[in-house]
């Protein structure tokens, strides 16, 4: 039998919500496979951080490195909330965690299924990945201040952008084009940020010659926000920056349907740590606890760590089971309503 380890971390606001459909689905899915999925489960967030101080320790870092897999739902406290400023959740758990087990690709596939509500009069097929770094960037938090609270103050945000990380995300990038519809698109703004964006241009220009059959174009990112809504259906592989990435994807949420069916996998292709899977959106705490959240998108990332951990069957029936739940949605749900339904549409 093969077995498992999954650590799951719930996080705050919706994610407890999702997180709790998310792990029906995973289990019906996997019901009768022979594989045992045994979870572990952290209780990491802005709640446990008022409630002991603690963001992620060591412990539980290594803890959780013992894993094979992450799911997590959200993390994070109502956006300013002043007793949050000391604990910063968002770069002491999230992006610690994606940094510390070395999440390089932050993978967010954008499919406008049948059925979905998006925004757009006439969408088109929309069917894009984004290939988002994710360990670098101006998330690496190598910045700083002086003169603070002065008139003179400076504030500084650098974005780290070495060859070797940009490297590696632009490859993986390509060998999904490969298997995909052979189309990469590097979104920038190397007309403006010369360094940063001309260490991407010229790698994605490398590394494009090792594929004469994908087809490379380039946009900057302004650009690329007025096509993902005009024109969607000509994105394949989007790569980008860590920043312009998670831009990007909220509004690639948004016109296929809503950020509440909105996937993403933290990965670590070379498999030295544990990926992650995540919805995209955050734990919006303006909806929590009232079964108001699409629990989709966090079913939908289950779909993601099944195909990571090479269950491709059982990875399939998620997703059709998603696809067919979405083009029958009628009158509004709970949380919980469409976990059942897509529960039911597993085991079908
Ligand atoms: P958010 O994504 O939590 O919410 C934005 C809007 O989308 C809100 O109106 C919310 O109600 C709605 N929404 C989000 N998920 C939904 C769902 N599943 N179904 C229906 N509606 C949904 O973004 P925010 O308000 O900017 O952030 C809230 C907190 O979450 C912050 O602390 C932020 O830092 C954190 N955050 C965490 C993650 C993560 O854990 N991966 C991601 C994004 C934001
Ligand atoms: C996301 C979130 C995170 C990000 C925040 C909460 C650090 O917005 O996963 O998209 O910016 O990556
Ligand atoms: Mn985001």
């Amino acid at each position: 039998q093969r077995v498992v380890k999954l650590a799951v971390i719930p996080g705050d606001g919706i994610g407890p919500e999702v997180v709790a459909e998310a792990e029906k689905v995973l289990d019906a899915a996997t019901a009768g496979s022979g594989i045992l999925f045994e979870r572990t489960r952290f209780s990491l967030g802005a709640a446990r951080f008022l409630e002991t101080g603690d963001t992620l320790s060591d412990a539980d870092l290594e803890a959780i490195k013992a894993h094979d897999a992450i799911l997590l739902g959200a993390v994070g406290g109502v956006p300013g909330d002043p007793r949050l400023k000391d604990a910063n959740i968002e770069r002491g758990l999230l992006l610690k965690l994606r940094f510390e087990l070395d999440h390089y690709v932050n993978l967010r596939p954008s499919k406008l299924y049948d059925g979905a509500p998006g925004p757009l009069a006439a969408p088109g097929d929309i069917d894009f990945v984004v290939v988002r770094e994710g360990t670098e960037g101006p998330y690496v938090g190598n910045g700083g201040s002086i003169r603070r609270g002065t008139p003179h103050e400076v504030a500084n945000e650098t974005s780290v952008n070495t060859a070797y990380g940009v490297e590696r995300v632009v490859r993986y990038a390509f060998d999904l084009a490969e298997r995909r519809r052979k189309k990469l698109t590097l979104v920038h703004k190397t007309n403006v940020l010369v360094h940063a964006g001309g260490i991407w241009q010229r790698i994605v220009d490398a590394v494009a010659q090792e594929h004469p059959d994908v087809a490379v174009d380039y946009l900057h990112v302004d650009a690329a926000t007025i096509f993902l809504v005009t024109n969607p259906g000509r994105f394949d592989v989007i790569v980008t920056d860590n920043l312009f990435g998670d831009i990007l994807t909220d509004l690639a949420g948004a016109v296929t349907g809503g950020i509440g069916l909105a996937a993403s996998g933290n990965i670590n292709p070379d498999g030295a740590f544990p990926s992650m899977f995540e919805p995209v959106h955050g734990s919006a705490p303006d909806i929590a606890g009232q079964q108001l959240a699409d629990p989709t998108a966090a079913i939908l990332s289950v779909a993601l760590l099944l195909d990571h951990l090479g269950l491709r069957d059982e990875a399939a029936r998620v997703t059709r089971a998603v696809e067919e739940d979405v083009a029958a949605r009628g009158d509004a749900r709970t949380t919980t309503q469409i976990g059942d339904a897509i529960v039911a549409r597993v085991q079908a």
